[in-house]
């Protein structure tokens, strides 16, 4: 099932299933026009996950360099409801660390709502941690959980 999976580089043209995607998966969707951005801003690391021509989940990443380091940021990560529980946002995930790390990053950084116990387990298992908690960083005032993975 998940050898017919692809993994690939974001095209405009996606733009609009990602849209469909994110609906669904999140309770504050990014806007269009944000993926648009995002894919001007990172085109390097903004991934989606294709079967047979269609767009089933994506990634967004960008990197950050403080002066002393530099690290990835995932931003956004979903999967089409039905394409769930078969490994394609781990490959996704795979596929964006990987390109953190030709980019000398040293880690990763992502929020997380901390009601979202699924995708917290889902990270763990990949090697992130908890690391701290910013109060009230979404929008209805829900705390976010910082986790992070360390390449070294
Ligand atoms: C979180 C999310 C991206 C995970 O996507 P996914 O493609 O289902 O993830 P995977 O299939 O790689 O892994 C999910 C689980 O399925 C399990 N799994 C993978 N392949 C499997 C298979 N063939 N059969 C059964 N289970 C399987 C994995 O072990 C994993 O278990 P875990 O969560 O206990 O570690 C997805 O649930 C989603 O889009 N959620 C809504 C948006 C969201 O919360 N995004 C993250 C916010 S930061």
């Amino acid at each position: 099932m998940l050898e017919d999976i692809a993994i690939r580089r974001t095209r405009p043209g996606d733009i609009d299933s990602i849209s469909r995607i994110e609906q669904v998966s999140f309770k504050d969707p990014w806007k269009a026009a944000v993926f648009a951005e995002s894919l001007t801003y990172f085109p390097e690391t903004f991934f989606v996950a294709a079967r047979q021509g269609e767009v089933v989940g994506f990634i967004v990443g960008g990197l950050e360099d403080t002066g002393e380091e530099i690290y990835g940021h995932i931003c956004n990560l979903a999967v089409a409801p039905a394409c769930r529980k078969q490994g394609i946002a781990r490959r996704l995930v795979q596929r964006e660390e990987q390109q953190f790390a030709v980019e000398l990053a040293t880690g990763v950084q992502l929020e997380v709502r901390v009601s979202n116990r699924d995708a917290q387990r889902f990270y763990r298992r990949l090697g992130y941690r908890a690391v701290l908690r910013f109060a009230g960083y979404y929008a209805n005032g829900e705390d976010a959980l910082v986790m992070m993975k360390w390449f070294r």
